[in-house]
């Protein structure tokens, strides 16, 4: 991911997640050195994108998202390999990473990829209020999950 990618990036990122980060995170987090990776088509154009940061000796996933109208066609599991693939470059020990308890197919993805549940941070995401569903703003459970890395799925 490069400055010039941000604009789609954030685009994507404000379809796919109910707390979206900003175009700024996405900006921070370049400039933090966090590894920021776009998947691109033949184009250029953005399919999705994931970012990692390293956490001492092991890595943190912290936002992983594949265009809206593209799911479900092996994308996700693409950038998930190569969130691996990096981990594995850097000699990361383990991924950890924080999910809703209610994306189901998120969860799924990762237990694919190896990712086993290790814990549960009770009512850390915020869920917005969504007037139309008459639904008030909430709270939601994250599902607390790790991959050591010589357990990884090919
Ligand atoms: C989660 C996300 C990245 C998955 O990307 P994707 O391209 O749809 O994933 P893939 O097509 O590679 O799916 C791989 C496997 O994950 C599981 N999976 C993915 N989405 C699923 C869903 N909606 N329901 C059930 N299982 C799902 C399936 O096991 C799937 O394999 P299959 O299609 O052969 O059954 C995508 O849905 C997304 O961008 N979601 C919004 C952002 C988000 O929630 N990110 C994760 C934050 S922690």
């Amino acid at each position: 991911m490069d400055e010039a990618d941000i604009p789609r990036v954030a685009e994507i990122e404000s379809l796919q997640n109910q707390v979206p980060w900003s175009a700024q995170s996405f900006a921070d987090a370049l400039r933090y050195g966090w590894h920021c990776r776009v998947l691109k088509d033949a184009a250029g154009l953005v399919l999705g994108y994931c970012v990692t940061m390293t956490a001492g000796d092991d890595e943190e996933l912290l936002t992983i998202t594949v265009r809206p109208d593209l799911t479900r066609q092996g994308l996700g599991k693409l950038l998930m390999q190569e969130v691996l693939a990096g981990a594995q470059q850097r000699h990361a020990g383990q991924i950890f990473l924080e999910v809703r308890e209610s994306n189901q197919g998120a969860i799924r993805l990762y237990e694919q990829m190896g990712f086993k549940i290790g814990g549960m941070r009770k009512n850390y995401y915020p869920i917005p209020a969504d007037p139309l569903m008459l639904r008030p703003a909430g709270r939601e459970h994250a599902l607390l999950m790790s991959l050591s890395l010589g357990e990884a799925q090919p």
